[in-house]
Order: structure tokens, then C-alpha cells, then sequence
């Protein structure tokens, strides 16, 4: 008999707990393009590859290696996916945002979300890391067209047909992590990211488009993940790394090779700023008061 997703996310997330046993991580982290750095941080790992995970999808995509590495940094305990599968590489919105359905079944709480994307607002340097403070939904899909599943809707007010996107990028998230990067001396502007399916980067007319719809990055991840994180009432974090200048902005064609060396030339930097940001969300009173000095 097929099983519904809920049962198979239930499943997958039962496999986890039995891979590394007492451990309960509150705290999610996705690894984008070039961005794998910040699950070498993670003691006494255990690394699953997507491949024996049940239900799983696994990434076609070089560069996103496809692993769940489960363990602690420092005294937190989080599960890093060091990789991601995205929409052009023929998965279905569902089994896109399944590792999201499974880690908020694993007890995640508060899921950090990082991708490459290119630069659209002007001033933007490749290798700079943004905060996405909102998104614009290109896509053409939503992951949650379908009969709603209210199991997934554990938490107060989660589960729900209709909800609120007005603050899908926490707030409070945004401030605390503002606050690290200053301490860091680290530049982190906020901005809007724009997802599209790809896998061929957008035409110049297209990005003038964006432009005048109000979006600062591009790229063709994050967005349904967090609509799903927000449907389980999970706190949403998510950065970008600018990886290259939108077509028609730089003086060269983009490749996916660029934009993977300019992720790995900031990877270091990213993990530096999870790495401080962990034991912060995990106190989340004097945490969200420190982001407000
Ligand atoms: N467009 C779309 N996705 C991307 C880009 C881009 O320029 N750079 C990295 N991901």
C-alpha cells in the first residue's frame, strides 16, 4: 500500500533518531552550492547519505554532495543536509521539500537555510553573504497545492490551510544574527530573493524585470522549503551567498562552476557565523534581547 508523505517523513525521521541515538537536534541547517564548510564543524558526527535514508531524494547536482551529518557543534545539537535536490532536476515540489518535512518530524524547531544566488541590487559584491529578509515566489508552483496535512501541524498554529507569510524570515532570527555579524565585523546587508526554477540562469530583460519587482538576489532554492518550515510553524533563518552578478550585470556569462568557487571562497566565513549563531538561538530570551541593542 503507498504511504502518505506524513508516514514516509515519519519514517525517515524514526531512521535518523535510531542513526544517532539520544540525539535531538532543535536547530536544521541546509548547505548550498559551494557552501559545505559548516558540517565539517560538526563533533561527533554521524553521516548518512541521502541514499539510505528512506523515501530520500538524492541531488543529481555536482557540488551538493547529499549527506545528513547529525552531531553537535560545540554544545548544540544539529542536523546539517550538506546538500539539497531542486525542482530542475525533475523532483516533484513534494520531494523537494521532503528533508524539510523530515527534519521538523525530527523535533527541528528553528531551520537555518543557505543558498547561492546571483546579485541583482545594485552594489552587490560577489562573495558577499545577505540576509533574506522576504522572498518573491517565481516558481510557479507552491509546494503545499494538494490536500492539506494537518499531522504536520504539531506546533501552535502550524498545520493550517491558509497562513501568514508576513514574517516567514523570523524577525528576531535576523536581529540576533545581525548582532553576531557585527561582532564578526562581518557585512550583512538584508535583501529579497527571488526563486525561479532554472536550471538555465535568467535572460538580462528578465533580471531588469526583478529588478522592478523589488528583488536583491536570485537563485532556484529556499523558497519552498520555507513555505514548508512555516506550514510546520518551524523559525525560518536564511542567507545568501552572492555567488556572481545577475546576467547582464557582470562582464562575463555565468557558469555553475563560478558560481561554486565563489561559494566555497566564503563557506569559512558562513560556518564562522553559524557556528556563533547556534548557541544564541538555543537561548532564545537574552538571545532576541541582545539582537535588539
Ligand atoms: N541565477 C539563479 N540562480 C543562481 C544564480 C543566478 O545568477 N547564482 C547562483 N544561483
Amino acid at each position: 500500500m503507498k504511504t502518505s508523505v506524513f508516514e514516509q517523513a515519519c519514517e525517515a525521521a524514526k531512521f535518523l533518531h535510531e542513526s544517532h541515538p539520544g540525539l535531538s537536534p532543535r536547530i536544521g541547517i541546509v548547505l548550498g552550492s559551494g557552501l559545505g564548510a559548516t558540517a565539517n564543524m560538526v563533533q561527533n558526527a554521524v553521516r548518512i547519505p541521502y541514499s539510505a535514508i528512506p523515501h530520500f531524494p538524492q541531488s543529481t547536482v555536482a557540488g551538493h554532495s547529499g549527506e545528513m551529518v547529525l552531531g553537535q557543534v560545540n554544545e548544540t545539537s544539529v542536523a546539517v543536509m550538506q546538500g539539497r535536490v531542486h525542482f530542475y532536476e525533475g523532483y516533484t515540489p513534494q520531494q523537494v521539500t521532503f528533508p524539510v518535512r523530515v527534519l521538523g518530524q525530527l523535533g527541528v524547531e528553528t531551520l537555518i537555510l543557505t543558498n547561492a544566488a546571483g546579485g541583482i541590487r545594485p552594489g552587490l559584491a560577489v562573495g558577499q553573504l545577505m540576509l533574506i529578509a522576504d522572498h518573491i515566489n517565481l516558481l510557479g508552483f507552491n509546494p503545499l497545492v494538494g490536500p492539506n496535512e494537518p499531522r504536520f501541524g504539531t506546533k501552535p498554529g502550524a498545520g493550517l490551510r491558509f497562513f501568514d507569510m508576513t514574517a516567514a524570515y523570523d524577525p528576531q532570527l535576523r536581529a540576533l544574527t545581525q548582532h553576531i555579524a557585527r561582532e564578526q565585523a562581518l557585512r550583512l546587508d538584508e535583501g529579497v530573493y527571488l526563486a525561479v526554477s532554472g536550471p538555465s540562469f535568467e535572460t538580462p530583460a528578465e533580471i531588469r524585470a526583478f529588478q522592478r519587482l523589488g528583488a536583491d538576489m536570485v537563485g532556484m532554492s529556499t523558497v519552498p522549503e520555507t513555505i514548508v518550515a512555516r506550514h510546520m510553524g518551524m523559525r525560518v533563518l536564511a542567507l545568501s551567498c552572492v555567488t556572481n552578478l545577475a546576467a547582464g550585470l557582470g562582464a562575463t556569462p555565468l557558469s555553475h562552476e563560478e558560481v561554486f568557487e565563489a561559494g566555497r571562497r566564503v563557506e569559512d566565513q558562513l560556518a564562522r557565523l553559524i557556528a556563533a549563531l547556534l548557541p544564541a538561538i538555543e537561548a532564545p530570551t537574552d538571545a532576541a534581547h541582545e539582537g535588539r541593542q
